[in-house]
């Protein structure tokens, strides 16, 4: 599938028949070499996302998590190698790092498969702040998780220093027509919210201009809700396939909007019930636009003080460059663009709430520094 968006994918929330394992002979075979025995077939599970994975208890008697990520034609996985760098580089983190990620247990390169100690009993971000307990605390911890990223030494390693692919600005223009056909109606018609702007496409193409200026940092690059894992009190971030040296705006910004998206869609579906379940109404199709707006500026407010808390949390462990927060603002608005391009692709129509969503994304990327001081995004203290 021609992928332009990061969020093609299901949420975490639910467990699924995993792939079978005599399809995928190399995850016994990893297991096998990091003296684990074998799944036991009882009670193996797969979480939802992008790529294949298996989640259980060995032979041995241990949890473990293995996922696969894309491989080329010729066996090599660019996926697989930031996932590596990323691991060699948290070796250098004390215990008590604000960083946290799960235990790599080890990789098979041939099959691009990679084990981690299992969280077991875990819940995924997602699941969290869908049920409303992605508190404030909770955000600080992120916002220090971050920063502390952010804040790696990658000085004589070899990390991916690659543009991040998104937003992809060719595609701002036209995508391609095979690309076209992969699509549904709804995301068709949420891709042309962004081609038929000129204001939104400009604004992108100054944000990538901004970010070429800005100082990199080791980044995530593919940060959202389902990435952070609840596990015992603890925090970990999880998926570290798009890890590269880039802008840290880019989490930053996309925490900020995965907030944003939530407020806009909680306004429609009371939290804990995912609004794209089955037989769930369908989005603000009976309430005005003026509706949406008012209950949607309601929501944001109530959302403002997690926003607040993260940046809190991020300043507490990183000081941010000057212009961090408002660039942060403009991948926040890219963001929801992004979301909404992803969840449409299960839809025919757009709907109205999506088309909220847009409109709150193309204020943040048009006025980035306006919206500064109304995500509470203030410069740390001592600073001018
Ligand atoms: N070590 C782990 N223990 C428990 N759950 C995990 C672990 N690693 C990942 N997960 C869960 O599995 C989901 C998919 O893993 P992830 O690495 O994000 O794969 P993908 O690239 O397919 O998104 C995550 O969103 C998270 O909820
Ligand atoms: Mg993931």
């Amino acid at each position: 599938m021609t992928t332009a968006t990061s969020t093609e994918q299901q949420p975490a929330l639910l467990r699924y028949q995993p792939t079978e394992l005599d399809s995928s002979p190399e995850v016994s075979e990893l297991l096998q070499q990091l003296g684990l025995g074998s799944f036991v077939p009882d009670g193996l599970t797969a979480f939802g996302g992008r790529n294949d994975n298996w989640a259980g208890t060995t032979t041995s008697g241990d949890q473990v998590f293995v996922k696969t990520v894309v491989r080329a034609p010729d066996g090599s996985s660019r996926e697989l190698d930031r996932t590596l760098a990323y691991e060699n580089l948290v070796g250098q983190l004390p215990a008590d790092s604000p960083l946290r990620s799960p235990v790599h247990l080890g990789t098979h390169r041939a099959g691009a498969l990679s084990a981690y100690r299992l969280l077991s009993g875990a819940r995924s971000g997602s699941e969290v702040a869908l049920d409303g307990d992605f508190d404030e605390e909770l955000c600080r911890t992120a916002g220090r998780a971050v920063a502390t990223l952010h804040g790696l030494d990658t000085s004589g390693t070899d990390v991916d220093s690659d543009e991040a692919p998104l937003p992809p600005l060719g595609w701002l223009e036209a995508f391609p027509w095979s690309a076209a056909q992969e699509r549904s109606m709804a995301q068709i018609a949420a891709w042309k919210l962004v081609q038929d702007d000129a204001e939104v496409v400009s604004a992108l193409h100054l944000l990538r201009d901004r970010e070429k200026a800005a100082p990199l940092t080791p980044a995530h690059c593919d940060l959202r809700f389902d990435q952070f894992i609840h596990h015992e009190g603890t925090l970990y971030l999880c998926d570290w396939e798009e890890f590269r040296i880039a802008d840290p705006a880019r989490d930053v910004g996309a925490f900020i909007g995965e907030w944003l998206f939530q407020a806009t869609y909680s306004v429609f579906a009371p939290t804990g019930a995912p609004t794209g379940a089955p037989g769930a109404p369908a989005l603000g199709f009976d309430l005005t636009h003026e509706e949406i707006v008012e209950r949607g500026a309601d929501s944001l407010r109530r959302h403002v003080p997690r926003i607040a808390a993260f940046w809190q949390g991020y300043l507490e462990c990183r000081v941010p460059d000057a212009g961090l927060a408002e660039r942060a603002v403009g991948f926040a608005g890219w963001h929801m663009y992004d979301r909404l391009i992803a969840t449409a692709q299960a839809h025919a129509i757009l709907n109205p709430v999506a088309r909220a969503a847009a409109g709150i994304g193309r204020v943040l990327l048009l006025n980035p520094s306006g919206a500064v001081a109304t995500l509470r995004l203030e410069a740390p203290s001592g600073s001018s």
